[in-house]
């Protein structure tokens, strides 16, 4: 719940946990229940942890020159974590998120061209379509009605990811998809035997919640619009879809099969809203919580914009909107956790690291660190300015991930967020319907456990 203390400087939501060191017990609930609350607060000053579940080893990195080592210059040591592969592959398959090697090299290499600035630029009128379609809805509700800006930001998003990959012969997969990946985080968490890397049969035994078959209806529906499209191959060349059936490896020529079309789409669609939504979401509570810096953000819409509708070329104008969004994946980063394990052992900060442990990167923890920021748990757009982070070190901030694995969709999501903040934002105020809780939970993506219940007004 957030609260202004006595110098009128709101206190951020932050994960409810039990003080001190979690006994074995409740670290297992915790870790199910809510990944961040496994952190103390105080381990965002640390620069390295050592944890131990049973046998199994955990490390903690939290340094930005280590962090390099591990995502950039000893990367090919590292490899995405058998947890995490567990919990993603059952409903993504194996997309580029997961998968590793040259299979993943190639389709990196062929996927890249369909996700650069250029390309990217051309669905700014798709995303802000949207957006007004979303404004059209909240026209027609009484004035100061409440309403889930979660889950209005997440029907938004995979509107967006759904007309970008698919044209519009795809609006129905929407309501499927909305349905299915609620469900899909809420059931799928780590077992124990998870966490202890134990043979998956044994894990799926003990197990009462699968993953298996709560994503299926969503895979069917995709095969169906890809049959649909193999019939007219031609139809929406400009689509996400086609340019992924058509693209080729610039090294050989050749491109990927059907399945492995599939695989990637049903990546693309999972990897592509959810998060996106989530920072929108934590913007939106961020700015209802600091109305001095909605108030910038609300004078340089009105400078650039004058309300209109914005288009791509307005985003270098846009400068507040972007460090509003940047700040936001600081302090609520919607990948909270990366993991990864080491194929041959390292050394990382003086401490061996053997192969096959678990070593995990917690932007939760890296961008609240007091050595790298300044009042870390206060929201100040300004230290985005183009000048302020120059003065960082580069794996200081790190909501896309960094090395040869950042996310391949970083440039759709900015346009994206900045095109949906800037469209929203100049005709709505958000304020947080009194009463309603906010924490933070840390499941696959990093949520407000409660949605996030606010009252819509005007401007
Ligand atoms: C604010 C929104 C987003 C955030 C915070 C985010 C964050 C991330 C992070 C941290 C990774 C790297 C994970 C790791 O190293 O373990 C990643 C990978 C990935 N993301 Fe995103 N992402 C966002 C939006 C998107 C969008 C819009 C798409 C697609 C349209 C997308 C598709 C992917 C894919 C396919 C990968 C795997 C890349 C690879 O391994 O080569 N993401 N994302």
């Amino acid at each position: 719940m957030s609260a202004i203390d006595t110098s009128g400087i709101p206190t951020l939501a932050a994960p409810r946990r039990p003080p001190g060191r979690l006994t074995f017990r409740q670290f297992l609930r915790v870790v199910r229940e809510n990944t961040l609350a496994t952190y103390r607060p105080e381990d965002a000053g640390e620069d390295f942890i050592a944890r131990r579940l049973l046998w199994r080893r955990t490390f903690i990195v939290n340094e930005p020159g280590a962090i390099r080592h591990i995502l950039l210059d000893n990367a090919d040591n590292y490899t995405k974590s058998e947890i995490t592969r567990r919990i993603l592959e059952p409903g993504l398959g194996r997309g580029l998120l997961t998968s590793e090697g040259e299979t993943w090299r190639r389709h990196r290499r062929i996927m890249a061209p369909a996700f650069d600035p250029r390309t990217v630029a051309g669905y700014a009128p798709i995303m802000t379509g949207i957006a007004e379609n979303l404004l059209a809805k909240w026209d027609a509700l009484p004035e100061q009605s409440a309403v889930d800006v979660a889950a209005a930001m997440m029907h938004t998003t995979l509107h967006i990811i759904s007309r970008a990959m698919f044209s519009s012969d795809s609006d129905e997969i929407v309501d499927v998809v909305e349905r299915d990946v609620g469900e899909y985080q809420t059931n799928v968490r780590p077992s124990l035997f998870d966490l202890l890397h134990a043979p998956q049969w044994l894990s799926r035994l003990f197990s009462t919640r699968h993953a298996a078959g709560i994503l299926d209806e969503f895979g069917s529906s995709v095969d169906a619009l890809l049959t649909a499209r193999g019939h007219e191959p031609d139809a929406e060349p400009k689509d996400l879809l086609a340019r992924l059936i058509a693209a080729r490896d610039s090294e050989t020529g050749g491109g990927m099969t059907a399945q492995e079309v599939r695989n990637q789409v049903v990546t693309i669609f999972m990897a592509g809203h959810e998060t996106t939504a989530q920072a929108l979401t934590w913007t939106w509570y961020l700015l209802s919580q600091h109305p001095a810096a909605e108030a910038k953000l609300h004078a340089e819409l009105t400078n650039v914009l004058a309300g209109r509708t914005p288009r791509h070329d307005d985003l270098a104008d846009l400068d507040y909107t972007r460090m509003a969004i940047e700040e936001s994946m600081r302090l609520y980063p919607p990948a909270h956790t990366l993991a990864r394990e080491p194929i041959g052992a390292d050394e990382v900060l003086g401490h061996r690291i053997p192969p096959g442990a678990t070593v995990l990167i917690v932007p939760w923890l890296l961008h609240r660190k007091p050595s790298l920021w300044e009042r870390p748990d206060r929201f100040e757009p300004e230290r985005f300015s183009r000048e302020r982070a120059a003065a960082r070190p580069r794996f200081a901030y790190i909501p896309f991930g960094a090395g040869p694995r950042i996310c391949i969709g970083a440039a759709f999501a900015m346009e994206e967020a900045m095109l949906i903040l800037a469209t929203i934002a100049q005709r709505y105020r958000l304020r947080l319907n009194p009463g309603h809780p906010v924490e933070p939970q840390g499941l696959i993506t990093l949520r407000p456990r409660y949605g996030l219940q606010m009252i819509l007004q005007r401007r």
